[in-house]
Order: C-alpha cells, then sequence, then structure tokens
C-alpha cells in the first residue's frame, strides 16, 4: 500500500504539524493547499499542490497521481467571528469545498479520511467535560459547517464505502517544540498568539471579550491542546483506518479548561513580561465554556498527549514567536521590560 497521504490544509497551522509528523512516522505528506490562509514557507515536508478543495478535477487528477493510502482534510475557514457575519463563505467553502473533496476521493477511489472538525459542534454545553454523546447544536456558522461535513462523511460510508475518523480538536494552540513550525494567522483569532504579541507591545493591549460570562472569573474558559500533540492523534488514527479500524468520531482536548485571565496569567509567568489588556464586548457565537473529554481517544488510538500543559503550549509558542522575530526581538524583549 502506499504511503502517501494526501493532506488538504498542509500550509495551515494544524496541517503543517500534521506533515511533520507524518514525515517523521515514515509517510510521504502531499500539501494540497490553496496558500488563502496559510503560507508557501509552511510546508516544508513533501510537495506541495496549490489548488483549491473545490476544483474538483484538479483534485482528483492530484488524487489519481498520488495514489496516496488517505486523505487529511484540514483545508477549512476557521474563524467563529467571520462565520457570524459572512456565513456564506463558510458553507461555500467548508460544506461545499468539502463535498468537492469527498467526490474527487470517491472518483480517485480514496477511501480513507482523517477528518478536522470542532468542538464548536456541540455549541453551549449541557455538561462538561464534553464526551463525543453529548448533543450537537452549534451556535455559530462554523460549527454547523462542521456538523454538515460529519454527517455528510458518514453517509458517503455505506455509498462508497469511505471510511473516516472524525477528530474535534478543542482549542489547539503551542508550537513546534523544535521551532520549525508555528502559527501564522492574519488576522490572528486565537488567544495565545495575542497574549504574546500584547507582552511584546505588537499591540495596543489584549482585547479580552466578554468579562461578565457565567464562569468563575467572568472571563471564557476553552480547553488547550498542543498542536504537536493534535498531529500525533492524527497518526494514530491513520494507522487505525489502515489497520481496518472501524470509523468514528473522537474528542481531541487536554480535558482541563483555562480561562481567558489564566492564561495572561500563565503568559506572564513563561515571558516575566506583564500583559496589558483591556475589556472590550462579547464576540458572537462564544459559548461561555468548553472542555472536552478525550478518553475515547486514549482508549482507542492510545493517544498519550505530553506537551499539552498550559505553561508548556505557551513556551512553545513564544519561542517559535522569539524565532520569528530574531534579533529586533530581543530588543523588543528588552522595550517591553522598560516600558512595564
Ligand atoms: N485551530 C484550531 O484551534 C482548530 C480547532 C478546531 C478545529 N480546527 C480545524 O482544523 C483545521 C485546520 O485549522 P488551522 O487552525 O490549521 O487553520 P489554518 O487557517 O491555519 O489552515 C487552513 C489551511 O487550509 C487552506 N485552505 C482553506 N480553504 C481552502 C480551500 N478551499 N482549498 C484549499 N486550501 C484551503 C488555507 O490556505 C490554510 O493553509 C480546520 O479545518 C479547522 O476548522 C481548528
Amino acid at each position: 500500500m502506499s504511503d502517501t497521504v494526501v493532506v488538504t490544509g498542509g500550509a495551515g497551522f494544524i496541517g503543517s504539524h500534521a506533515c511533520k509528523a507524518l514525515a517523521e512516522a515514515g509517510f510521504s505528506p502531499v500539501t494540497y493547499d490553496n496558500l488563502s490562509r496559510g503560507p508557501r514557507e509552511a510546508v516544508l515536508y513533501g510537495p506541495l499542490e496549490v489548488g483549491d478543495i473545490g476544483d474538483v478535477d484538479r483534485l482528483t487528477a492530484v488524487l489519481r497521481d498520488y495514489d496516496p493510502c488517505a486523505v487529511m482534510h484540514f483545508a477549512a475557514y476557521a474563524h467563529v467571528g467571520e462565520s457570524v457575519s459572512d456565513p456564506l463563505l463558510y458553507y461555500r467553502n467548508n460544506v461545499s469545498g468539502s463535498v468537492g473533496l469527498l467526490e474527487a476521493m470517491r472518483d480517485a477511489g480514496v477511501t480513507n479520511l482523517v477528518f478536522s472538525s470542532t468542538c464548536a459542534v456541540y455549541g453551549v454545553p449541557q455538561r462538561v467535560p464534553i464526551t463525543e454523546g453529548h448533543p450537537q447544536a452549534p451556535i455559530n456558522p462554523y460549527g454547523a459547517s462542521k456538523q454538515m461535513m460529519e454527517r455528510i462523511i458518514a453517509d458517503c460510508e455505506p455509498a462508497w464505502g469511505l471510511r473516516a475518523v472524525v477528530l474535534r480538536y478543542f482549542n489547539a494552540a503551542g508550537a513546534d517544540p523544535d521551532g520549525d513550525l508555528g502559527e501564522n494567522h492574519d488576522p490572528e483569532p486565537h488567544l495565545i498568539p495575542n497574549v504574546l504579541d500584547a507582552a511584546l507591545g505588537r499591540k495596543d493591549g489584549l482585547t479580552v471579550n466578554g468579562t461578565d460570562y457565567p464562569t468563575p472569573d467572568g472571563t471564557c474558559i476553552r480547553d488547550y491542546i498542543h498542536v504537536s500533540d493534535l498531529a500525533q492523534a492524527h497518526i494514530l488514527a491513520l494507522k487505525h483506518l489502515l489497520d481496518d479500524g472501524p470509523s468514528m468520531a473522537l474528542n481531541l482536548g487536554n480535558g482541563n479548561g483555562y480561562s481567558v485571565r489564566e492564561v495572561m496569567e500563565a503568559a506572564e509567568r513563561v515571558t516575566g513580561l506583564p500583559i496589558p489588556w483591556h475589556v472590550g464586548p462579547r464576540r458572537p457565537g462564544d459559548p461561555p465554556s468548553l472542555v472536552g473529554d478525550a478518553t475515547q481517544a486514549r482508549r482507542i488510538l492510545g493517544w498519550t498527549p505530553g506537551r499539552s500543559g498550559l505553561d508548556v503550549q505557551i513556551a512553545d509558542a513564544w519561542r517559535r514567536r522569539l524565532h520569528e522575530l530574531q534579533a529586533p526581538q530581543e530588543a523588543a524583549v528588552a522595550a517591553a521590560r522598560k516600558t512595564a
């Protein structure tokens, strides 16, 4: 069997880390990405095929050409707020585009899929930690787009033999521990990179979106999971499929929730810098608390997330940020310390 894996969205944050993990595990990753939200420079492991998942002819040709044993499908838009203001963009890309991918897989005879889903499929949880059996009631178009894809993927199994491991991530964070890869979103929607840039004085303080949530300190609680731990889970899910394991959906989180204030405190510990911040409005579509129960992924896949302590995740992201900023960074830290 081929050791090639086509990785849609391989230029993105999680996809690029998955490509590294694939290469280290002896697979041959091929990135398929339109580079709309991920940089070419993040494709360090295996070839890059520039293309859109909605371009079924091109994608079918790429799949026929490489004859992969599986597809890992990361390509999507993933900003909750943007999905609320422009839902059709999300349904077009995440649903129509992904249907294009499934058509290409069917036509090229590729029947193994690892799919990036999200805790946003659950909506506002009735209980935490959230297990896979928790009712799904997404409260934003982004979560709805992923829920629709989960359903569509499930419908393809009896129809033409698609088998899939659906991975519902909580909040991906951190960066490659070797410093080879990081997070490159513009604008950056995720908390930890924004906290670090606030520490460096690279933005006018951190905006904390809501301090009046029904949580102990009033700020939103999230479950942060290291991107390299997520990448490892993808390797295990792939091997599960290649060993003829059944289709399933699994949560990937670390099981501990941290509030925005706790993340800021941890970042102050890691960087030694204060985090300037101010209160902003709640973001539409943001549930107060999302914490996952990943017992099934640990039990079925044998997954052991080793880098998902909060301080470790922030330290890896911090190291990568310093690396990206290179020499001027030293000056920036010194300047931030002086004005602190
Ligand atoms: N980052 C998180 O915390 C998180 C949490 C849960 C789920 N997810 C899911 O994980 C996946 C990856 O997230 P990420 O944070 O790495 O996102 P990202 O934006 O960094 O990467 C997505 C990549 O997909 C590419 N892409 C987007 N639309 C495309 C299209 N139509 N055709 C080809 N390429 C396209 C982009 O150029 C980018 O390189 C997404 O499906 C996202 O919904 C992410």
